[in-house]
């Protein structure tokens, strides 16, 4: 077969539009932003995870999340009896949590700059994992010390639909489809909207197999 330029692109994530959708007065989608950052988020990801693993956390209401939770950088959020709250400690080893990779660092920065979010600064990255049939029930992001900070939230693996709700829990949503490498910004007016995801259709992602990931960066102190 004769080689084509198409072949030097052969290892590469299929092509997908790098748009900014808007969903509300200052929150964005931007499509496929993650993507060129791959081959340095997935190894900063395994490392993080060698030290955090993946486990389910138990609400104060006493259920089991069907989402797997890690975290990195100053603060991560957890989950238990007691109540929501950010630790600087792993509650499983008591040990600091991993790091914030700088590469984790940067793509969150560039990304709420895209969004018209310029100097955001997250101490926080919650790790999600998402297995067929998990899912993320209609929640305000409100365990953080300020609201000034937006929340930038990037997908990987299985697609997700994503809930973008208003002010109040019983508040319409707008479903919002969420691929591989896709962004989701939201902040000022925006900030405490409710979200959520649907759950996740079962299916097998070439790069993350049957699951979705989902990084989560916040300013939390
Ligand atoms: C979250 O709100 O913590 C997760 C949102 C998502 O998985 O897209
Ligand atoms: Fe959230």
């Amino acid at each position: 077969m004769k080689p084509t330029t198409l072949d030097l692109f052969a290892d590469a994530e299929p092509e997908q539009d790098r748009r900014r959708e808007q969903i509300g007065e200052q929150s964005y989608v931007l499509r496929g932003y993650a993507l060129p950052w791959l081959t340095r988020l997935l190894p900063a990801l395994e490392t993080v995870l060698a030290t955090a693993p993946f486990r389910q956390m138990v609400t104060p209401g006493g259920f089991t999340m069907s989402v797997a939770l890690s975290s990195c950088g100053t603060w991560g959020w957890t989950t238990d009896r007691s109540g929501y709250r950010y630790t600087r400690e792993d509650p499983r080893t008591g040990l600091p949590w991993p790091p914030m990779p700088e590469v984790f660092l940067q793509l969150a920065q560039a990304a709420a700059r895209e969004a018209g979010f310029a100097d955001f600064v997250p101490d926080s990255c919650l790790i999600n994992r998402y297995v067929p049939g998990a899912k993320m029930s209609l929640h305000q992001d409100k365990d953080e010390k300020s609201y000034a900070a937006p929340i930038v939230s990037v997908s990987l693996g299985l697609p997700a639909m994503f809930l973008f709700g208003g002010f109040a829990r019983s508040d319409k949503s707008q479903r919002v489809p969420l691929l591989h490498g896709d962004i989701v910004v939201w902040g000022g007016v925006d900030r405490l909207r409710y979200h959520g995801v649907l759950p996740i259709k079962d299916g097998y992602h070439p790069r993350l197999g049957k699951q979705r990931i989902n990084f989560t960066f916040r300013t939390a102190r």
